[in-house]
């Protein structure tokens, strides 16, 4: 399926990426090897939307609900990720990836928070594609912590002089553009408090296939039907013609 030459890439692409632990499970193995794999795929994913032209790659790795999780599980995610930064980020950084993390790091174990320090610090200068991980992260966490930041950035002001622009440049991904395409693995239809403000209008994507199998050609069937839609933004079919 050749979509490189002739196919609208999305310039952000958001992924929840679920199913890890029914896949594990399908397999009477424990969830967290559901995770492990999860985590497997990733670089190669990222490389590849790079090399596609995709600017942004915004991956859910961990929500502000998932510490209910069992305490194994929740371990075994903290792990994973510090072992990817460990493992992985020497060969992204040398790709030109850009790595970032959203969400509210600090509550994350200080061994993990100095590591995400790092390799943000590492990677800043990087420029072939920025992956950032929600971490700890929730759309509504987000909102609250933007207005917070613009208070204390303007005291002067009233929050009736707030407006949606200053806003968005301080929630956790000021700067960056919006999403375009929001992927759901795993068959679920929802968004999970992921990027609530910045998927305003993104074009939604959802698929049976388990995280663990979400390979290229599946993200070519995804960018395939992103491609075949037309954004209208609010407006009317003319209008976005012209
Ligand atoms: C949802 O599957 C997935 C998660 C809660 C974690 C995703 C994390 C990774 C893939 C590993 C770390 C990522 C990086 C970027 C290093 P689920 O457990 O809800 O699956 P289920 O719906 O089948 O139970």
């Amino acid at each position: 399926m050749p979509v490189d030459s002739f196919f609208t890439i999305p310039q952000h692409i958001a992924i929840i990426m679920d199913g890890n632990g029914r896949w594990a499970q399908k397999r009477h193995m424990p969830r967290t090897v559901g995770h492990a794999k999860g985590a497997m795929g990733v670089k190669a994913l990222v490389e590849q939307c790079a090399t596609l032209g995709v600017k942004y790659l915004t991956l859910f790795a961990f929500s502000t609900e998932n510490w209910r999780r069992p305490e194994d599980e929740v371990s075994t995610l903290m792990g994973l990720f510090v072992q990817y930064l460990e493992k992985e980020m020497g060969a992204l950084a040398t790709a030109g990836v850009r790595f970032k993390v959203i969400g509210d790091v600090a509550g994350f174990p200080p061994e993990l928070q100095t590591r995400i320090h790092a390799a943000e610090k590492f990677t800043e200068h990087n420029q072939a594609i920025t992956l950032v991980v929600a971490a700890n992260y929730g759309g509504q966490w987000d909102i609250v912590q933007a207005v917070k930041g613009w208070q204390m950035a303007n005291p002067e002001l009233n929050v009736n002089q707030l407006t949606q622009a200053q806003l968005a440049q301080h929630l956790s991904t000021a700067g960056m553009p919006d999403v375009d395409l929001l992927i759901r693995t795993g068959g679920e239809q929802r968004i999970s408090n992921f990027l609530l403000w910045q998927a305003a209008y993104a074009e939604l994507y959802f698929t049976e296939v388990l995280w663990p199998e979400f390979d290229l050609i599946e993200l070519k069937k995804a960018l395939i039907s992103y491609a075949r839609r037309m954004r209208r933004f609010g407006l009317i079919a003319e209008q976005v013609d012209k």
